[in-house]
C-alpha cells in the first residue's frame, strides 16, 4: 500500500504487511529518507523526521536560504555530486561543459498499480493487484536531466523493489558514469554487514564485518555477478541472530558487474547504495535518450536472518522465477559430466541412462562434448552441430533412445562463448570480445562472443533454436565458463567501449528471453562453472541454477547454506557424485551425499555403470524417498537450524503436514553425546510422528573393537573380518516418537545418545566423520 501525505512538501508512506518505508520532500526539493523498518502508523512525516536547526562545523550549506541544512548530514533517497553530500553518490555524470555537479529536486509523483516490463532488462513481475507502484520524477536544476525513481511495493512478501531511469532532457549529450538502483540511508552506524564471497568450487562463503566507520564495498569486475561476490548482501542491527533481531536483505536483478557499498559518514549515518559497478562504466546519452538501471530488491524483518530469508524466498518464488516450471516439481536428473567428461558416445550415454532409469531417475542430461570437434576444452565452442562420430544418429537419434528407455532428454550448451579453434571463429574473428591486433587473455581457452553486436545475438539465438528444435529436448543446461578480460567490443566505436559490459548483458538477456518464450516447456538450468552467475537476473529466465561445480557434500554445506540466505532452495541444484569426490578427493558416505543434495533440487552425476550393486540399491532407495517428499523438499519452507561442526537444516511443507530435517556432523568430537534437533515452522497444535529410517552399520566401522564382543579373535581387515562385513549387519539407532509441534519446536527432539567408546547397543547413535541423518515429521 502506498500513501501520499499531501502538503506543500508531500511525504510518501510505503507499507507492506510488516514493514514501513517513509520519505518526504524537503522544502529545498530533495527527497529525505525518514524510516525503513517494522510497520508503524504515520500521521505526519514531519513529526518523525530528523530535526536540523544548527549547521555543523565546516560542512556545506546547500543553499544560502537555509544555512542550517547540509546535504552531507541528511538521509536521502538519492544524491548527486557537488552540492555538499560527499558520501557515495547515486548518480554521476560528466556534462557537456565538463561539470560533474548535479542538483536533482522533486518535480512530480504518480501512484499506480502493476509492474510494467522494463525495456532493456529483466525485472520482477506481478499481477496488477499484487504490487503498488510509486514513481517520483526528479529534475536536475543545472542541466535539466530527469531521473525517475520507481518504487514497487510487494505487500505480502514484505519486499520493496526500486529502479531508476535517467532521461537526458538537457540540451547536450551527457556521459553517464554511475546510476545506482538503490540508496537507503540509516541515521545510525554499527550494522553487521554480511556478504557472500568465494571462487570456483567455493561459492557463497558468508563473511561478516561490523561497520563502525568508513566504507565496505561488495562488488565485482569479473564481468558477471560472479562467484567472487554475490550481489546479495545483508545488514543486521546489533544483537540480530537467526531467529530474532532486525535485519535487512538487499539484492539486485542483474548479471553483470555490480556494486554494493555501505558507508558510515562522520555523522554516524550509514548509506547503502547498489547498482551497476561504476568501475570502467560510462554510457553516452544523446539528447532525448534514456538509461534504465537494474531493479533492486530490499526487505526487512525483525525476526532475524530467518525472517529476512523467508521474505526473500517467497519473493523470488512468486515474483522472479516464472514460466511453467515455477510450480512444477523438478525431475531427478542424471548428468553425464563427472561420469564421462568429454569422452562420450551414444553407446556410453544410453548405457548410463539405463542405469539411471533402473534407479528411478527421470531425466538424462548429456553434458559437454557432443558438438563439432569438441574432444577437450580447447576447441569447438561456437560450432553447435552434432558430432556424428560420437552420435551417429544425431541428437534426435539419441533423444529417441533415451525417451524409449522412459527418461526425458536434456542437453548442455554454452552459447555465449567461442574458441579460436572453431569454424565460427574462422568465419567471424570479429565476433569475439577482443582488442583488435592485441594479445588476448583467455579463460578456459575461450573467448566471449560480442553480444553488444545484435547480429551475433541473433545468430547464436538461431543456432540454439535449431538445436532445441532438432530433437525432443526437455531440459537445457546453459553454461558459461570464463570471467572477463580485454573489455573491448569490435562492434562498438572507441567512445562506447565503457558500455561493453552492460550492452553485453542486455544482449544476453534478449537471447535468453527469446528462447525461454519460444521453448516454454523446456526446463532451463543456468550454470557458470557452477555459481559464477547466480543472480536474480538469470532467475528471471531460468528457474534453477547449478550452485557449484563442487559436489562434495561437506563443501556443499556452506555453499548451499550461503545461498539459502537470499535464495529459495528450489533454485539451487545439487548432485550426488562419486567418491573420492572429484573436487576435493574427500570420502563421504553415500547417505550424506544424498542428504545434503536433497536439500537442493536433486540430481546425480556419477558413473552408475561402475557402481556396486549395494550402492545402486541405495541410490534407488534415495530416489524413491526423494520423490515421496519431493513437493516438500522443493516447495516447502527452508530453515537453517544450526551451522558449524554440526549442521541442521529443515524443510516444512506449506500445509505444515510434512517436514524433513537433516543433521550432519562434520568431525567427531569425543564424548559429545547429546544432540538436540529443535524444529521450526511446524504447527504448534499438531502431533507429529518424528522418525528416522532403519539402517545398518558395517561391522568394519568399529575396526578392531569387534574383538570386544567376538567369541574368536578377528584380525582387522583379515579374511574373517571381510566375510563378517558381508554377512553381519548391525542395526543403527532409529528415532520413533510422536510429539506435538510446539514441543518439537520448544524442547526439540533429544536424539539418541552418541557413541563415546565405552558402550554400544542399537540405541547408541554411532556417527563417524561426515555422517548424517534424516528425520521425518509427519502430521498425525
Ligand atoms: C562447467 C560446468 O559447471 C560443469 O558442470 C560442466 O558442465 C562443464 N562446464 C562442462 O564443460
Amino acid at each position: 500500500m502506498i500513501q501520499k501525505i499531501e502538503g506543500a512538501y508531500p511525504a510518501f508512506v510505503l507499507h507492506t504487511t510488516n514493514t514501513t518505508y517513509l520519505f518526504r520532500v524537503r522544502k529545498t526539493g530533495q527527497l529525505e529518507h525518514i524510516y525503513y523498518g517494522s510497520r508503524i502508523h504515520v500521521a505526519s512525516a514531519d513529526d518523525l523526521a530528523e530535526q536540523h536547526s544548527v549547521a555543523q562545523g565546516n560542512s556545506i550549506a546547500y543553499t544560502q536560504e537555509d544555512l542550517d541544512m547540509t546535504l552531507e548530514d541528511i538521509c536521502l533517497e538519492m544524491s548527486g555530486y557537488g552540492k555538499g553530500d560527499i558520501r557515495e553518490p547515486f548518480v554521476e555524470v560528466v556534462c557537456h561543459n565538463g561539470s560533474t555537479t548535479t542538483d536533482f529536486v522533486y518535480e512530480s509523483d504518480a501512484i499506480t498499480t502493476g509492474k510494467p516490463e522494463f525495456e532493456t532488462l529483466p525485472g520482477s513481475y506481478a499481477k496488477d493487484d499484487e504490487v503498488d507502484h510509486l514513481c517520483i520524477c526528479m529534475k536536475d536544476k543545472n542541466e535539466g536531466f530527469v531521473i525517475e525513481l520507481h518504487y514497487y511495493v510487494y505487500e505480502e512478501e514484505d519486499v520493496i523493489t526500486r529502479s531508476t531511469k535517467f532521461i537526458n532532457e538537457s540540451e547536450h549529450p551527457v556521459s553517464l558514469r554511475r546510476l545506482m538502483s538503490n540508496c537507503v540511508d540509516f541515521n545510525e552506524a554499527d550494522f553487521t554487514v554480511s556478504s557472500f564471497h568465494g571462487n570456483w568450487i567455493k561459492e557463497m562463503q558468508k563473511k561478516d564485518i561490523v561497520l563502525t566507520a568508513g566504507k565496505f564495498v561488495n562488488s565485482t569486475f569479473a564481468g558477471w555477478s560472479s562467484n567472487r561476490s554475490n550481489p546479495f548482501v545483508m545488514a543486521s542491527r546489533p544483537g540480530c541472530s537467526e531467529w530474532a533481531g532486525e535485519c535487512y536483505g538487499f539484492n539486485l536483478i542483474y548479471s553483470g558487474n555490480h556494486y554494493e557499498a555501505f558507508e558510515v559518514s562522520p555523522f554516524d549515518k550509514t548509506r547503502f547504495v547498489s547498482g551497476i559497478n561504476p568501475q570502467n562504466f560510462a554510457f553516452a546519452l544523446e539528447v532525448g535518450e534514456s538509461f534504465e538501471a537494474p531493479e533492486a530488491v530490499m526487505t526487512f524483518s525483525k525476526e532475524g536472518h530467518n525472517g529476512m530469508s523467508q521474505n526473500l524466498h517467497a519473493f523470488v518464488h512468486n515474483h522472479i522465477v516464472r514460466g511453467v516450471w515455477r510450480d512444477k516439481e523438478r525431475p531427478v536428473l542424471l548428468n553425464s559430466w563427472e561420469a564421462n567428461y568429454f569422452d562420450i558416445d551414444e553407446g556410453k550415454l544410453v548405457a548410463l541412462a539405463k542405469k539411471g532409469k533402473e534407479a528411478g531417475m527421470e531425466l538424462f542430461v548429456m553434458d559437454d562434448g557432443w558438438f563439432g570437434q569438441r574432444s577437450d576444452d580447447k576447441r569447438a565452442l561456437g560450432d553447435w552441430v552434432v558430432n556424428t562420430k560420437k552420435l551417429p544418429n544425431g541428437l534426435k537419434g539419441l533423444a529417441d533412445k533415451i525417451n524409449a528407455i522412459g527418461m526425458e532428454f536434456g542437453i548442455w550448451v554454452e552459447p555465449e562463448m567461442i574458441n579460436v579453434d572453431s569454424d565460427l571463429y574462422r568465419a567471424h574473428p570479429d565476433w569475439a570480445l577482443a582488442i583488435p591486433g592485441k594479445d588476448h587473455s583467455e579463460g578456459r581457452n575461450q573467448r566471449i562472443l560480442d553480444f553488444c553486436n545484435p547480429e551475433v545475438v541473433d545468430c547464436m539465438t538461431e543456432q540454439m533454436r535449431q538445436v532445441f528444435s532438432s530433437a525432443n529436448i526437455a531440459y537445457v543446461k546453459w553454461d558459461m565458463n570464463r570471467i572477463w578480460s580485454d573489455y573491448y567490443s569490435p562492434y562498438l566505436p572507441a567512445e562506447k567501449q565503457q558500455e561493453v559490459n552492460h550492452r553485453y548483458i542486455m544482449g544476453m538477456y534478449r537471447m535468453m528471453k527469446t528462447l525461454m518464450e519460444e521453448f516454454p516447456q523446456i526446463l532451463f538450468e543456468g550454470c557458470a562453472s557452477g555459481g559464477n552467475r547466480f543472480d536474480l537476473g538469470i532467475l528471471c529466465y531460468f528457474p534453477q541454477i547449478w550452485g557449484s561445480d563442487n559436489s562434495d557434500a561437506i563443501s556443499r554445506l556452506s555453499i548451499q547454506n550461503g545461498y539459502s540466505y537470499g535464495y529459495p532452495m528450489n533454485v539451487v541444484t545439487a548432485h550426488v557424485s562419486a567418491c573420492p569426490n572429484h573436487q576435493t578427493l574427500r570420502n563421504t558416505p553415500l547417505s550424506t551425499r544424498f542428504n545434503v543434495a536433497a536439500f537442493g533440487v536433486l540430481g546425480y552425476e556419477c558413473n552408475l555403470s561402475d557402481m556396486k550393486k549395494d550402492e545402486l540399491e541405495e541410490i534407488a532407495a534415495q530416489v524413491a524417498l526423494y520423490k515421496q517428499h519431493r513437493a516438500t523438499m522443493q516447495f516447502g519452507d527452508f530453515y537453517r537450524l544450526q551451522e558449524g561442526n554440526i549442521y541442521q537444516w529443515m524443510v516444512v511443507s506449506k500445509d505444515k503436514r510434512d517436514a524433513v530435517g537433516m543433521m550432519l556432523q562434520q568431525e567427531v568430537k569425543p564424548n559429545e553425546q547429546y544432540v538436540n534437533f529443535r524444529a521450526k515452522g511446524l504447527d504448534a497444535e499438531t502431533k507429529y510422528h518424528f522418525y528416522s529410517l532403519p539402517f545398518k552399520h558395517n561391522v568394519k566401522t568399529f575396526g578392531s573393537l569387534i574383538n570386544a564382543v567376538a567369541p574368536v579373535h578377528v584380525k582387522q581387515d583379515g579374511l574373517l573380518h571381510n566375510v563378517m562385513a558381508q554377512v553381519v549387519k548391525i542395526d543403527g539407532e532409529t528415532e520413533d516418537v510422536t510429539i506435538y509441534g510446539d514441543a518439537l519446536m520448544g524442547v526439540g527432539k533429544n536424539l539418541k545418545q552418541g557413541f563415546a567408546s565405552s558402550g554400544f547397543n542399537d540405541q547408541v547413535r554411532v556417527m563417524t566423520d561426515f555422517a548424517s541423518r534424516l528425520y521425518f515429521m509427519e502430521a498425525e
